[in-house]
């Protein structure tokens, strides 16, 4: 198998290292499935040189301030505008960048109402350039494929981390490999994969069995996985955090809420608010909280039934096809950060997920099932009295809604969740079309009827 050194062209080595999330075991380079040679758990970047000299919290947000004013390239990027705190090059043309990050935070003021939280915002991801927050993350990890010379990239995925890193390697002149789950993805993202070059095998299994396939895919062939097993994708993920605070000047929030599909996201957010602490850049620590869908729910009952100690998978079944995953890979991780900001971890339904989905998209904003969760999962923890109604929160809604026009759809026209009385509630939500004769007088008729 070969190795993803530090030390490789472009790229400056002494400023990070990899750190075995269990054992802390050091290295300069990381083997190509990104696990720890000593006891085979899952690596983290680390930057040695902080313990040294930390990065001064005042230059830091006064030099982030100044890029925005930049054309550079590297300074578009909302990613790559905060590489202090990133693995760094030293030749920033390496870097392969779409303009990702750059995110609007929108308040939330009709589910702000509904929840009874009135400082409600949405950071929304899935305005990135393949419309989901996998690109924070990709470029970064995309950038350090290229410089370790790797020809070939590969991903298994539920369909955004497949669309983002097809994009990314053809924009860096890589040829990529997609592992999808046969049927179990949405044409949406199935399409930009298609377009973007991906060689795309769909594989009659589920995520689970494609990221095992991919593991020992990796062993064998010269591919550099891009899954989020992969550290790198972590630290421009983080960034996330890091742009946020700075749009709310950094007011810290009480609370940030994500979906938690195999948390990947929820820990590099998690790993951003840590270093923030730690950096001075932030003077207390909001609570990461992390959604799952009822039929996903390996996190919910790994905490629940076993502690935290060990994880318990799970059969994963939901229409949130992003986060229809039962064996997460960095469980471990989601489960320190959210010990370590005090974050609470919750499940909800089909038709909460549908409902929240439609309240979000009556905002005018709009995101993929997946990204819903963490509306729906905010009403149960306001109804715990986790959160209070004074408190600021924050939603990351992770995908476009027109991601999964499928799933809009059925919605709208009545095509899902059965007719329970559940389901039918949310039928003052639903805004099914109507199929008319081309005629002013049913069309006026239509409007009357509305008015
Ligand atoms: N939301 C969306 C829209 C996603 O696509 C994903 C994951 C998640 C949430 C969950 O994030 O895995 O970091 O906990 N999608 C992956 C993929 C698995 O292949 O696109 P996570």
């Amino acid at each position: 198998m070969s190795s993803v050194p530090a030390s490789t062209p472009g790229v400056r080595p002494e400023n990070f290292q990899f750190r075995c999330i269990a054992c802390a075991h050091l290295s300069d380079a990381a083997s190509q499935d990104f696990r720890c040679g000593q006891c085979g758990d899952l690596l983290e970047i680390t930057y040695p040189t902080w313990q040294k000299t930390k990065p001064d919290a005042a230059t830091l947000k006064s030099t982030w301030r100044e890029r925005r004013l930049s054309s550079r390239p590297i300074d578009l990027s909302g990613v790559w505008r905060y590489r202090d705190l990133l693995p760094a090059l030293d030749d920033e043309q390496q870097v392969i960048t779409l303009r990702e990050g750059n995110t609007p935070l929108y308040e939330l003021p009709q589910c702000a109402r509904l929840t009874g939280v009135p400082r409600l915002f949405a950071k929304h991801q899935g305005m990135n350039p393949t419309a989901s927050f996998k690109d924070a993350g990709m470029t970064v990890a995309a950038t350090f494929a290229r410089c370790a010379g790797f020809r070939w990239v590969a991903c298994a995925s539920t369909g955004n981390t497949s669309a983002s890193m097809a994009a990314y390697a053809a924009r860096g002149g890589m040829r990529s490999l997609v592992l999808v789950p046969e049927g179990k993805i949405s044409w949406s993202k199935l399409s930009q994969a298609l377009d973007y070059g991906a060689v795309t095998c769909q594989l009659r299994t589920d995520f689970d069995g494609c990221l095992r396939l991919l593991q020992e895919l990796v062993r064998k062939a010269p591919v550099y996985q891009l899954n989020s097993i992969n550290p790198f994708r972590l630290e421009g993920q983080k960034t996330l955090a890091l742009e946020l605070l700075e749009q709310l000047e950094w007011q810290v929030p009480d609370h940030i809420i994500v979906p938690g599909g195999n948390l990947g996201n929820s820990s590099a957010i998690g790993k951003a608010l840590l270093e923030m602490s730690d950096l001075g850049l932030i003077a207390r620590m909001p609570k990461l909280s992390v959604i799952q869908a009822e039929g996903a729910n390996a996190l919910v009952r790994t905490l629940r039934e076993a502690g935290g100690k060990r994880l318990i998978t799970v059969a994963p079944e939901t229409r949130a096809t992003a986060i229809r995953i039962g064996n997460p890979a960095s469980w471990k991780k989601a489960a320190h950060v959210l010990d370590a900001t005090g974050g609470a971890c919750e499940q909800v339904s089909e038709v909460e997920i549908a409902q929240a989905k439609a309240e979000i998209g009556a905002e005018g904003i709009g995101c993929e099932p997946a990204s819903a969760v963490t509306l729906a999962g905010l009403k149960k923890l306001v109804n715990q009295g986790f959160v209070k109604p004074d408190d600021t929160v924050v939603l990351v809604l992770t995908g476009n809604l027109l991601k999964d026009p499928d799933f809009t759809i059925d919605f709208h026209r009545g095509d899902m969740l059965g007719g329970g009385q559940e389901a039918s509630a949310l039928d003052p939500l639903r805004h099914p079309p109507i199929v008319l004769d081309a005629s002013l007088d049913a069309v006026m008729r239509t409007l009357e009827r509305f008015n």
